[in-house]
């Protein structure tokens, strides 16, 4: 295999060589390495580095203490950083040999032969065997066949990142329902549908192990949605969080929506606000899917370190630090369209929301897009007032 020599944050690596770097190439490589990852890895190192560093003020413990565990490694680049830039006690882990020797040899070029440890294998088997105060699942595509035995490793934390966005976004649907056990719609909200769908699979694939989530950072990108998880044991924990889930039920003629929670519910067949048929998603997790001092810890971490995609990072966080915490976006350009308006622009609308005594927020998963307690009737009067 060529190789070149990358470097990422303060951590370097060797890589396949793609002869012309497009994304067929890459995922055709026989080594993975996906360098627009770059800005997943710089948030994964500061979120990672926030949690461990809680854990360890919370219980008394040294960084090398708490376990960590890539087990879909590739080249080794996320969980090397880990180890290098974080300081926490490092597993690698893949099943293809050339990823596995890349690893050893990437492992070898960052000086930290007694700090990580390699292993070769299918990743369920290693994470049906061993557990993790944090689990980290970067697969290429869906994580759902990771998710059992990534919730029976995991003690303290479980991050996973999904990449097949069409199917979570309900822009494949028989694919989306396959994966997920979730009907997911093709709405504006997509991205937020996304990152739903698959925190409430995760959600039920932990609580099969009586285990409960609690999201701490969640962001949701074109090509990717990836999250933070807090994992704590016990079935009252578990039944929490299970509340959590339930349905949307949305209206694709008016934009009107409404959730409701709880996984055997009654939903109205008409929208409330123009009564035309409504569709529904679900199930889903309706909670939270940010913690804002987690964010807050985030912020500093990305602050204090040299990473290639910081401002971008810092922006994402801020952003989800600051969106408020109620299900589903409204797309601006989207309503003024059906209103037949221009838009406003966004600091005016949320001003006005507020002045009306709503809650309004921006959110981290499109410019145009804002977060609002004011119900779509709410929202449309502010803007017809602004026409
Ligand atoms: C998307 S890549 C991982 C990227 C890496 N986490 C990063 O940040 O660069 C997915 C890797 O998972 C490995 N893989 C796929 N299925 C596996 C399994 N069941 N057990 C172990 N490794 C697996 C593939 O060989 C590939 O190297
Ligand atoms: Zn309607």
């Amino acid at each position: 295999m060529k190789t070149r020599t990358i470097q990422e944050g303060c951590t370097r690596a060797l890589v396949p060589l793609v002869p012309d770097g497009g994304q067929l190439s890459i995922s055709s490589a026989s080594v993975f390495y996906n360098p627009e990852m770059e800005l997943n890895r710089d948030l994964s190192v500061a979120s990672i580095a926030a949690y461990s560093e809680l854990m360890s003020s919370r219980r008394h413990l040294e960084l090398t203490d708490i376990t960590y565990v890539d087990a879909l490694s590739a080249s080794g680049i996320r969980g090397l950083r880990i180890a290098k830039e974080v300081g926490v006690n490092v597993t690698l882990n893949d099943w293809s040999e050339e990823a596995y020797n890349l690893i050893r040899e990437n492992t070898a070029l960052n000086d930290l032969t007694n700090k990580v440890r390699t292993c070769l294998g299918n990743a369920n088997v290693l994470l049906h065997k061993e557990r993790y105060d944090i689990v980290d699942i970067d697969p290429f595509g869906s994580p759902t066949t990771y998710l059992d035995a990534a919730s029976s490793s995991a003690i303290n934390m479980l991050a996973v990142t999904a990449t097949d966005t069409a199917p979570l976004c309900g822009a494949h649907l028989n694919s989306g329902i396959r994966k997920y056990s979730a009907v997911p719609l093709n709405v504006e909200y997509h991205s937020e549908m996304g990152l739903r769908i698959l925190l409430g699979m995760i959600a039920r694939d932990l609580a099969r192990h009586e285990k409960a989530m609690h999201p701490l950072f969640c962001h949701a990108t074109r090509h990717y949605v990836r999250t933070y998880l807090e994992v704590k044991k016990g079935a009252n924990n578990t039944d929490k969080c299970l509340k959590y889930l339930g349905f949307i039920a949305h209206c694709t003629k008016c934009a009107a929506r409404s959730v409701h929670y709880g996984l055997a519910v009654h939903i109205p067949e008409k929208c409330k606000v123009c009564g035309d048929n409504i569709s529904i998603a679900g199930p889903l997790w309706l909670g939270p899917l940010h913690n804002r001092e987690f964010c807050d810890s985030v912020l500093i971490q990305l602050t204090k370190r040299e990473l290639g995609k910081k401002e971008h990072a810092l922006k994402i966080v801020e952003l989800c630090r600051n969106e408020l915490d109620i299900p589903t976006f409204y797309d601006q350009h989207l309503l003024t369209k059906k209103l037949g308006i221009s838009a406003m622009p966004m600091k005016e609308l949320l001003k006005e929301l507020k002045a009306n005594g709503f809650k309004a927020s921006r959110t981290h998963f499109s410019g145009t897009s804002f977060k609002t307690n004011a119900g779509l009737e709410g929202i449309l009067d502010t803007l017809r007032r602004f026409r």
